[in-house]
C-alpha cells in the first residue's frame, strides 16, 4: 500500500471533494502537441481519481469539466471536447456500474449538443440505482449561472403564491441550487498552479478547504489526491469560531 494512503485517517475523510481539472492545454503545449491531446490524456486522470476516491470511500466527487465560459473557446476545441465527453461516457458506463458509481450532472444542459445530452441522460438513467460514489460532472456549469437560475426559480414560486418572501431562508436557496442533493464540498482541489475559483461552486465552497497544486491535470494521480487529503486533515476548520472553542468541544482523551 502507498505510504501516503496509510497516513490518511479514514474516519476523517472529506465526504465531498470538488476538483477543478485544469492544465490540459498547457500540458499538451509543453509536449509540442495540440490542446486536444491534453484533454484526451486528462481522461486517464479522471479514471484514476474516480477509482481512487471510490476505493477510499469518499461519498461525492465533483469534477469541473467544462464551464459556461469555456463555450467561448475556439470552435474546434469545443467540438473536440464534446466528442471526447460522449465517447468517454459511452466507454465508461459499464465500469461505473461495475464499481457501483452513480453519475450526476450539474450545469446548463440546454447548451449541450443534442447527441451529447442524449448520451448523458442514458448514463444518468443506467447508473441511477448505484449506491457507491456519487460522481458529479460539472458541465456547461458556472456558479453565477446556477445562482441566477435559483433566483429566477424562487421568484417564480413567489409570483405563483407558492412561497412567501419572508419564508425564504438559506435552506430555500440551497433547495434551488443544482447541488441540492449533495453536501457542500469540504475540500476543493485545483490543479495546474492557478489560484482562482473560475466560477466554480461559488455558494457551496463558502467553508471548503482550498488546495492548489502545480501538477497539471493529465499528470494528476491517486498519490496526488492522497497528498491533498492529508493536507486537508492537517487543517483546523474553525467555521468562524476560535481555536479554543473547538478544543472545548473535543472529547477528552
Ligand atoms: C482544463 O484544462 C480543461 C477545460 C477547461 C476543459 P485547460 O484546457 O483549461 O488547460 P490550460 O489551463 O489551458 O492549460
Ligand atoms: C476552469 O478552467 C474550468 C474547468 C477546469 C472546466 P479554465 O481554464 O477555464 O479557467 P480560467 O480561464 O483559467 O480561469
Ligand atoms: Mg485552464
Amino acid at each position: 500500500m502507498s505510504a501516503l494512503l496509510e497516513k490518511i485517517d479514514k474516519s476523517r475523510l472529506p465526504r465531498h471533494i470538488a476538483i477543478i481539472m485544469d492544465g490540459n492545454g498547457r500540458w499538451a503545449k509543453e509536449k509540442g502537441e495540440d490542446r486536444l491531446f491534453g484533454h484526451f490524456h486528462g481522461v486517464e486522470s479522471v479514471r484514476n481519481i474516480v477509482e481512487g476516491a471510490a476505493e477510499l470511500g469518499v461519498e461525492y466527487l465533483t469534477l469541473y469539466a467544462f464551464s459556461t465560459e469555456n463555450w467561448d473557446r475556439p470552435e474546434y476545441e469545443v467540438s473536440g471536447l464534446m466528442e471526447l465527453l460522449v465517447s468517454t461516457i459511452r466507454k465508461e458506463v459499464e465500469s461505473l456500474n461495475k464499481n457501483n458509481i452513480r453519475l450526476h450532472v450539474i450545469g446548463d444542459m440546454s447548451m449541450l449538443p443534442e447527441y451529447a445530452r442524449t448520451e448523458l441522460n442514458e448514463a444518468l438513467d443506467i447508473t441511477r440505482p448505484n449506491t457507491g460514489l456519487n460522481l458529479v460532472m460539472a458541465l456547461s456549469y458556472s456558479g453565477r449561472w446556477e445562482l441566477l437560475n435559483a433566483v429566477k426559480n424562487i421568484a417564480h414560486e413567489v409570483k405563483q403564491g407558492k412561497l412567501n418572501v419572508e419564508e425564504i431562508s438559506q435552506d430555500t436557496l440551497q433547495h434551488f441550487l443544482c447541488t441540492s442533493e449533495f453536501p457542500d464540498p469540504e475540500l476543493m482541489i485545483r490543479t495546474s498552479g492557478e489560484f482562482r475559483i473560475s466560477n466554480f461552486l461559488l455558494y457551496q465552497l463558502a467553508y471548503a478547504e482550498l488546495y492548489f497544486t502545480n501538477v497539471r491535470w493529465p499528470d494528476f494521480r491517486k498519490e496526488n489526491l492522497y497528498e491533498a487529503i492529508l493536507d486537508y486533515q492537517n487543517r483546523e476548520r474553525r467555521f468562524g469560531k476560535t481555536s479554543d472553542q473547538l478544543d472545548e468541544t473535543k472529547a477528552p482523551a
